[in-house]
């Protein structure tokens, strides 16, 4: 069985919804660069090892990256799941993972890479939003796309309401990309990933 190691910043609920979709991988630690990570503590009383690395005890972000390596590769790990990791990380951390680091980030990439994504879907009117699971590439933000899911954006919605509506498909892809990957099914073509199998054609769209 395949083991991930999940890094996380705050409520970690992404993390959440791939512990609880019980996926054929063992999760081997949890990780956050902040000590009052609220996930920490749903990890710990899953009785998953947790470990925090502190960002503001380094002098830079290199010596960060370097003790986060360490502290990833101490599980021998075969995959890194960035779950609401809000660092920016150095190109050689991201090349050491190379095609076994995933990211989710809240927009339809490559609209809306960055910060405060559902705000900025509002402002400019769009409607259509959602999220997306990318393997992590030295561009932010920009790398193979694995799996997205729309959703609408609703008159009326706030940052608030769109983010949870966003959130909720999160929380179903998330896992799903985990699982392609711990079932051996992306394949990675020039910078394309291909999913083999049954459900590769599992839509954006949840109803579907
Ligand atoms: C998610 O919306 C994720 O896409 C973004 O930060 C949020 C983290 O949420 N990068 P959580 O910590 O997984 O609850």
């Amino acid at each position: 069985m395949k083991s991930i190691v999940i890094v996380i910043s705050g409520r970690g609920s992404n993390m959440r919804a791939i512990v609880e979709a019980e996926l054929p991988v063992r999760v081997a630690a949890v990780i956050s660069n902040d000590p009052a990570a609220a996930g920490l503590q749903y990890a710990r009383d899953k009785g998953i090892f947790t470990q925090t690395v502190n960002h503001r005890e380094f002098a830079s972000r290199d010596a960060f990256d370097q003790a986060l390596a360490a502290a990833i590769d101490a599980h021998a790990s075969d995959l890194v799941v960035l779950a609401g990791f809000m660092r920016i990380l150095t190109d050689g951390f991201v090349q050491r993972y190379d095609g076994r680091m995933l990211n989710i980030h809240p927009s339809l990439l490559p609209s809306f890479t960055g910060l405060h994504t559902h705000r900025r879907a509002l402002e400019l009117g769009v409607k259509i939003h959602g999220c997306t699971v990318h393997f992590v590439t030295p561009r932010l933000d920009h790398g193979p796309i694995v799996i997205q899911a729309a959703v609408p954006v609703l008159a009326g919605d706030t940052e608030e309401s769109l983010a949870a509506r966003v959130l909720r498909e999160e929380h179903r892809i998330y896992p799903q990309a985990v699982r392609w990957f711990a079932e051996g099914r992306l394949a990675l073509h020039n910078g394309i990933v291909r999913v083999t199998g049954e459900d590769a054609a599992q839509s954006a769209f949840p109803d579907r």
